[in-house]
């Protein structure tokens, strides 16, 4: 009997062609967080073709793709994120997005063909598999918001042990991987500050309390915290992005209020910061005869990879692409992604596939409308989650 991964590498020869199509396919049709509607029916029409049984949601466009060879195991799951950016594509090539203002920036495209590519791969060697897998094609991953927690919600890691995905990467070439143990990608929480003061005639400061003063001095103190409260080998970020207050130019102004992010790879960190920005805030209002409100959102948590399952990782990839070409990304970066909310449930790992190529202008970077992938890398993005899913199912 020929090693599983043959049979799964063969399987994914027979459909290479046909992913790289169907990545084209997505990437000419991008749509937004949430509406995500066109690409499941998509996905829907092609799973279903190959009997492979597919669970749709009443709230959202994701899917949920199951092939299961006994019930009374666990499953692995593959996760893809289908949804595109509000960018005016600028590539000329034939399969530019056709719709003007929405772009696959990202490479959702390329993660949902990909994800797509290992279900007809797997479902073709079904009769050889002796466990489950599940594939999750997720919305409205770039909003931060419903995607992962509305998939979870309805049940999408019911009976799940472990779960990997993957995230095209221009930094890197094709033929790499990049991988990270422990924290890879910061938590984002949003907050919001009101500071109330009392209006009065701008010649006579005296009878007022200035809003916009006090303002001042909590946005000067809210940036000394991650200089001064939070150890230097924690990185943190504290960001203010949006002011509003005042009336007139005579008048002394009684509210603002104000929006930021904060981001952390260290969950004490995070955790210590809104009491920190607090006592900030409370001990300024004070002493300035202000009052204010502080509304904290914690977001979306740190993409925390378990170091077992990124060994995993390092080992199926060094038999696809070399040893030499896994990576290890030594810092972590302050961006975010929702995959974090599944690995607090359940074990797993997120990895970059490189798919920069100086020749086909791939090196560009995510987000930026000449943005795009480098076909090649499609084939081993499959293979490696192909056999990342046989390992786990005791087929590796
Ligand atoms: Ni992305």
């Amino acid at each position: 009997m020929k090693a599983h991964s043959t049979l799964l590498f063969n399987a994914i020869a027979k459909v290479e062609e046909r992913v790289i199509t169907i990545r084209h396919d997505l990437h000419e049709h991008p749509e937004l967080s949430g509406k995500e509607e066109r690409t499941k029916f998509f996905l829907k029409g092609i799973l279903e073709a190959e009997g492979i049984e597919v669970i749709e949601s009443e709230n959202h466009f994701g899917l949920i793709a199951n092939i299961t060879s006994d019930p009374l195991k666990p499953y692995v799951a593959l996760r893809a994120d289908m949804d595109a950016l509000p960018i005016t594509e600028q590539n000329e090539f034939s399969y530019a997005s056709r719709e003007k203002g929405i772009m696959h920036a990202c490479g959702h495209d390329a993660h949902t063909a990909i994800v797509l590519g290992v279900a007809l791969a797997l479902n073709a060697i079904k009769n050889h598999l002796s466990g489950n897998v599940r594939f999750l094609f997720q919305p409205s991953e770039e909003i931060l918001e419903g995607g992962s927690s509305e998939m979870i919600a309805e049940g999408a890691l019911e009976s799940v042990k472990a779960i990997f995905a993957l995230h095209t990467y221009p930094y890197l070439k094709t033929g790499q991987i990049g991988y990270k143990k422990g924290v890879m990608l910061a938590s984002a929480d949003m907050f919001e500050i009101e500071i109330f003061g009392k209006s009065s005639h701008a010649a006579r400061p005296h009878e007022g309390v200035d809003a916009i003063l006090v303002t001042a001095m909590a946005v000067n103190s809210l940036n000394h915290i991650v200089s001064r409260q939070i150890d230097p080998l924690h990185p943190a970020v504290i960001s203010l992005g949006t002011i509003e207050g005042g009336r007139a130019a005579n008048v002394i102004c009684d509210h603002v209020k104000l929006q930021g992010t904060v981001r952390t790879v260290n969950h004490q960190v995070r955790h210590s910061i809104p009491k920190m920005m607090e006592v900030s805030i409370a001990g300024i209002c004070k002493s300035m005869h202000a009052s204010y409100k502080f509304h904290y959102d914690f977001g979306i948590p740190e993409v925390l990879n378990d170091d077992t399952m990124v060994e995993r990782v390092i080992e199926a990839a060094s038999k696809i692409v070399g040893k030499e070409n896994c990576i290890d990304l030594a810092d972590p970066v302050m961006g975010g992604e929702d995959f974090g909310r599944y690995l607090e449930k359940v074990p797993g790992a997120f990895f970059r596939l490189g798919t920069g190529n100086e020749t086909k202008g791939t090196c560009v970077a995510q987000h930026n409308s000449r943005f795009n992938v480098d076909d090649d890398a499609l084939i081993i993005g499959m293979k490696l989650l192909g056999s990342l899913a046989l390992k786990e199912m005791g087929n590796g």
